[in-house]
């Protein structure tokens, strides 16, 4: 643990709460899993948002989005009677003694910033009404500076004045490891402007201390900086190894060789190194331009300005895929039958936020294939964004009499199909493995022609390391 960056709270100094009773604003996929693990650990929750809908089906146990595990550890928080769902602003500031705000921090429309109005109204909305010493907590991911600023805000704003007190602790979960992550973070990270938020903090997430996991307590620009910084780290390490595969593609070398190779070496490591179609979410692509954004707000654009390029290398990702669809489908897409299997930005979600799938999808229709898409848990949310693509409601209806069939997110049930089964369906045997998932030899056993990002045409099987820490499991009924 590192040394607190406070001394111990003064005498006289307002009390810590040692249980204390929390809020969580913002019931998306951070503060409904931070409202339910929050409960599971023992503590008194109310979870807050301004859609009424949400709240409903929180309230009655049903998870809005999918989220592995989540639905059933829901059910276990409220029959506990410890998690509680409102959209009662005057309630929450009466019930908290630590509020964690968790609202969206999207791309602002046309820009590269973040979108800061969700977040500005929360603080306001709860500081208007605090009239009790308590702390305000952001975890919502935010520019540099920001916690600075909606310090003075809240304080000008709230009864309680200069009382009222700002905290940043950063959130690192993933989705589809969502419950995991929260309840067994790698590391806690806590931005405390006094030593009295910092024990306040201690507090409220102890269970998860007393296991001995490392928190890292540093002032607030520095905490927000750790998030931007940690999914900036993630984005490149995915756009290195796609750019290999960039060098792959005009050498003739075999990118799943090389990151094979690279993983092997512990400094570099295996994860996060898995070549193909790259990176999307919710996350990972508007953090980075964000934090490109702000950079150059603070002078400091030229730090960051490989972040640019991180994003160009990871978009071409999606444009060379095509490309390969296109050389399979004999040079052009016009009426071409296309089997495009996945829609979410990564196995196990449900979110098609900008999801390098449904980009691919687009792009093809666009030049005048007929796609056929298929996602085990995303086509809701796709055909919502894009209705003019056809959905299929099963893996074979979706490669039935395709021309081309393209992997495009790595769901379990596609590297588990037969290739020879899946042979029988199509018109033609050719498959583009955007996400180097597929076993090379099988397909080929099997008669297809398989192509993948990065790899010579006759490439064979090279199984990249997994790591147990990556792998979902989900019960199905
Ligand atoms: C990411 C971070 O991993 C979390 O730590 C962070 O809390 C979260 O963003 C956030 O800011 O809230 P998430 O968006 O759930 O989490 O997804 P990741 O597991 O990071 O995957 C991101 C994208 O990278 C996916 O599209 C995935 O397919 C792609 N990816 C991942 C690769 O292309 N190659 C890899 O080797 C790994």
């Amino acid at each position: 643990m590192s040394a607190p960056t406070h001394a111990a709270s003064a005498p006289g100094a307002a009390p810590v709460v040692e249980r204390p009773r929390m809020t969580v604003i913002g019931t998306g996929y951070l503060g409904a899993t931070h409202a339910v693990c929050m409960a599971l650990l023992g503590h008194e929750v109310l979870g807050v948002d301004v859609d009424a809908a949400k709240i409903a089906e929180l309230a009655s146990g049903r998870v809005p989005f999918f989220e592995p595990g989540l639905p059933e550890r829901l059910r276990e928080a409220l029959d506990s009677g410890r998690l509680r769902f409102t959209t009662d602003f005057d309630e929450a500031a009466r019930f908290g003694d630590v509020h964690f705000i968790c609202v969206g921090t999207p791309q602002a429309p046309g820009s590269d910033a973040a979108d800061l109005r969700y977040v500005e109204a929360a603080f306001t909305a709860l500081a208007e009404r605090i009239d009790r010493k308590a702390l305000l907590v952001g975890k919502s991911t935010v520019p540099i500076g920001t916690a600075a600023r909606l310090t003075a805000l809240v304080q000008e704003v709230s009864p309680l004045g200069t009382e009222l007190e700002l905290a940043w602790n950063p959130e690192f979960l993933r989705e589809g490891f969502a419950v995991h992550d929260t309840l067994h973070p790698d590391r806690l990270v806590f931005g405390v402007a006094s030593a009295w938020a910092e024990e306040q903090l201690a507090a409220a997430f102890r269970p998860i201390l007393e296991e001995d996991t490392p928190l890292v307590v540093g002032d607030l620009a520095t905490a927000e900086l750790v998030k931007v910084a940690a999914n900036s780290f993630l984005a490149t390490k995915i756009s290195y190894i796609n750019a290999m595969a960039e060098v792959c593609e005009a050498t003739g070398a075999d990118v799943n060789v090389l990151a094979s190779a690279l993983s092997y070496d512990s400094r570099i490591g295996g994860r996060f190194l898995k070549p193909g179609l790259g990176f999307g979410g919710g996350c990972l692509p508007k953090d980075i331009r964000a934090f490109a954004h702000r950079a150059e707000e603070l002078g400091v654009g030229q730090a960051v300005r490989f972040l640019r390029e991180v994003d160009a290398i990871n978009q071409r990702r999606r444009v060379r895929t095509v490309d390969l669809v296109r050389e399979l489908a004999g040079g052009s897409l016009e009426g071409v039958r296309v089997a495009a299997l996945g829609a979410a930005f990564k196995p196990n979600s449900d979110d098609v936020r900008d999801a390098p799938a449904l980009d691919v999808a687009r792009m093809l229709y666009l030049e005048g294939a007929s796609v056929m898409v298929y996602d085990p848990e995303a086509a809701e949310n796709a055909h919502r964004v894009y209705p003019d693509l056809s959905y299929a409601a099963s893996m074979a209806e979706a490669v039935a009499g395709a021309d081309v069939v393209v992997l495009l997110t790595e769901w379990q049930e596609f590297r588990d199909a037969d290739p020879a089964e899946l042979g029988a369906r199509v018109a033609a045997r050719r498959i583009v493995d955007g996400r180097h998932a597929l076993d090379a030899d099988a397909y080929h056993a099997a008669g297809w022609v398989y192509r993948a990002l990065g790899r010579p045409a006759d490439s064979q099987t090279v199984a990249l390391g997994t790591d147990h820490r990556d792998e979902v499991v989900i019960a199905r009924s």
